[in-house]
């Protein structure tokens, strides 16, 4: 396999190694603008007081606070920290689930992985998902055929298990964005096709696919669950928003059926069998013409908060449908950032945009239920110096999978209570430098309070917890009722999910440019660095249903020779640099695995796994690498089994579907292609 030459890789802006190209498609160019929270809430270095109380309050209060051992082993990368007595780990047999051969990072265009184990695609753009749908044939693409075969750049994934039917599961998939320079041949950016829209359209959304498991990984199947849903498929709005003077339209003036889902990121499944996915960047598919204004200051405002900008979109969608362009349709954009959650069980289901989950720019959604039933869903809003979610049920969980129990279950996140993160410590100010060099006490690690915003009930009834503003403006314009909450500001949330062994929380939060930049927060201790290209893991111990919890930094990514880097205290000469952590996912074993975007460290990105307990607790092993610009997402680890979402391959600035980077998967003069990929090992379990 061919290796480029690393320069390659090189960041495009001195931020993380995405290229620009996937940042103007996927996110607006969020990156290259400053961050849209300019709220003056409490700065975390003022709060320091406030912790150093509370956190006596919790001991007081006979509240266990998280002990993180730390070690000489650390002495060695902070000439700050100090020696605490206790000594290293010695070396020890990796953890069950992590025992297979670290690859090692790479530019290869390939999907590279450990010694002894296989790969296959399962499935990639442009592959048949209904019956009628044409051979994918890049250069007869087409809104009809595109409406019938698996999407555009793949994110989130989820496998469910169909009873009844050993090996079978639906494969749930989110296609996040598209980039027409990749997808059409000849594609001029300034004169888009209406074909190229459409099909552009259809290739967003979600596709739901029947998959057997095989030898040979996973073989999509015709089933009477296939389905795509588009850009442009129903959606009906629930909670407080929906029927509200935000969210009418001339096309809509019930202000509950909205048309389709866009820039849907990462998701979860939750117990009762349905899937949520994260609509995250959807400012970016909104424009108008140059010169163009907003209606009125209340609307700029708003816009600025949540990105969406007057001038002209990347796609220029809204020179096709008025619907994008916020100066004719003010309220369309109000219809976007939810939640949604699908009943892939029912192709005949319109999926629903929860808002009483707030809106925001939700990576994803993920669920925990405690013992009482009580369902309590995570969610963190990925933009720099913004803030990681929850919303607490108000009703339990039903048992079972009828249509009833279905029914109840697709009810339980309209009623509820929404709460946004505000994280402590009390460790001294003047140990957190923005160097990354650990406090005396060898980790970073504090305390929280669960702010509550807005308190959801039957039909729509709602209770805002914030002064001055109505529920309907908390569930549209939750950014704002956050900013004045005094929410912690948060180097980019992404997936935010509980260990289903332990029920501890963990947040990857992937990196932020502007953290210390002139007039914009500086490190605090859960955003240890300024200029953070890397990212760190945070991990919570939280009172699920209720308002307090503890942290601390499990990972603080980057290259392990590198002074500023930690690994829960493990010996970081054993482990595997890791840069940009954005999907999460457990295996049976317990350990986290870990998809990252945008390696600043000169490789592809990658999936790793990490052991959380024992003595090996923070050992990181790199599982696999991810083909030339392309970014790792969607992982799954099943007991035999692992896939992974091989989002946007040869994604490059200084390329196109006519002078590609990337010939993965098929190889040759193959056109790149966005796929989900199974690994396996055929003679055992995933790393036993
Ligand atoms: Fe789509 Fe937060 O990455
Ligand atoms: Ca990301
Ligand atoms: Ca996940
Ligand atoms: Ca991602």
């Amino acid at each position: 396999m061919a290796m480029v030459p690393l320069n390659l890789l090189i960041d495009h802006d001195g931020r993380s190694a995405r290229q620009r190209i996937t940042c103007r498609y996927r996110c607006g160019d969020a990156c290259a603008h400053p961050a849209p929270n300019t709220s003056d809430n409490a700065y975390f270095g003022d709060m320091v007081r406030e912790a150093v109380t509370r956190r006596s309050a919790l001991k007081a209060a006979g509240v266990a606070v998280l002990a993180v051992g730390a070690g000489s082993a650390l002495a060695a990368c902070s000439q700050d920290a100090k020696p605490t007595g206790q000594t290293a780990p010695p070396p020890s047999a990796p953890n069950p689930g992590m025992n297979f051969s670290a690859i090692a990072p790479n530019t290869e265009d390939a999907v590279v992985i450990p010694e002894g184990y296989q790969q296959a695609v399962v499935i990639s753009w442009g592959d048949p998902v209904l019956p009628d749908a044409p051979t994918f044939d890049v250069t007869k693409q087409s809104a009809a055929a595109q409406r019938q075969q698996f999407g555009f750049n793949n994110d989130f994934a989820g496998l469910l298990p169909i009873d009844g039917a050993p090996d079978h599961y639906l494969l749930v998939v989110n296609h996040e964005y598209t980039t027409e320079r990749f997808m059409f041949p000849g594609y001029d950016e300034k004169r888009p096709t209406r074909e190229q829209f459409e099909t552009a359209l259809a290739a967003h959304g979600l596709t739901v696919v029947e998959v057997e498991r095989t030898a040979n990984g996973l073989k999509p199947v015709p089933g009477p669950y296939n389905r795509r849903i588009t850009a442009d498929s129903p959606f009906t709005l629930t909670g407080p928003a929906a029927g509200s003077e935000f969210v009418k339209t001339a096309a809509d003036p019930g202000g509950r059926a909205v048309s389709g889902t866009i820039n849907n990121c990462s998701g979860g499944v939750t117990p009762w069998g349905t899937v949520l996915s994260g609509e995250e960047n959807f400012n970016s598919y909104f424009g108008a013409a140059e010169g163009a204004q907003a209606p009125s200051p209340i609307d700029a405002d708003r816009w600025k908060r949540y990105g969406i900008k007057v001038k002209p979109s990347e796609r220029l969608w809204e020179t096709f449908d008025p619907r994008f362009d916020p100066t004719k349709t003010p309220n369309e954009v109000n219809r976007f950032g939810y939640v949604v959650e699908l009943n892939p069980w029912d192709p005949r289901s319109t999926p629903v945009k929860h808002t009483a989950m707030g809106r925001f720019k939700h990576e994803a959604a993920n669920i925990y239920v405690t013992p009482d039933g009580t369902v309590v869903a995570y969610s963190g809003d990925d933009e720099r110096f913004d803030y990681m979610y929850k919303f607490v049920s108000a009703k339990k969980i039903q048992p079972g999978r009828d249509a009833a129990a279905m029914a109840a279950n697709m009810t339980i996140l309209d009623e509820g209570t929404l709460y946004v993160a505000k994280l402590t410590t009390d460790i001294p100010a003047n140990q957190i430098d923005g160097s990354g060099t650990l406090p005396a006490a060898g980790a970073f690690r504090g305390s929280g309070t669960w702010l509550p915003l807005l308190r959801s009930g039957p039909d729509g009834a709602a209770e805002s917890l914030v002064a001055g503003m109505t529920p309907q403006e908390v569930a549209v314009f939750t950014r704002f009722a956050a900013d004045k909450a005094g929410a912690t500001k948060m180097d980019r949330p992404e997936d935010f999910e509980a260990n289903p062994r332990t029920g501890k929380l963990y947040v990857a939060l992937t990196n932020n440019n502007e953290r210390g930049a002139p007039g914009k927060s500086t490190a605090d201790a859960p955003n240890p660095r300024n200029d953070n290209k890397n990212g760190q893991v945070l991990e919570i111990t939280d009172d699920h249903a209720g308002t307090s919890f503890t942290w601390d930094l499990l990972l603080v990514c980057g290259d392990p020779a590198a002074a500023d880097t930690y690994f829960g205290g493990f010996d970081k000469s054993k482990v595997s640099p890791i840069s940009c952590p954005d999907n999460l996912a457990f295996d049976k074993h317990g350990n986290l695995w870990i998809a990252t975007d945008g390696n600043a460290l000169s490789s592809n990105d990658g999936l790793f796994a990490v052991a959380l307990e024992g003595p090996n607790r923070g050992e990181t092993r790199q599982f696999l690498t991810v083909p030339l610009g392309a970014e790792t997402c969607g992982p799954i680890v099943l007991d035999d089994l692992v896939t992974i979402s091989v989002q946007h391959p040869g994604e490059h600035d200084d390329n196109s579907i006519d002078d590609p980077l990337s010939h993965w998967p098929d190889g040759g003069n193959g056109t790149a292609r966005p796929a989900v990929v199974a690994v396996w090992k055929p003679d055992g379990n995933i790393g036993v």
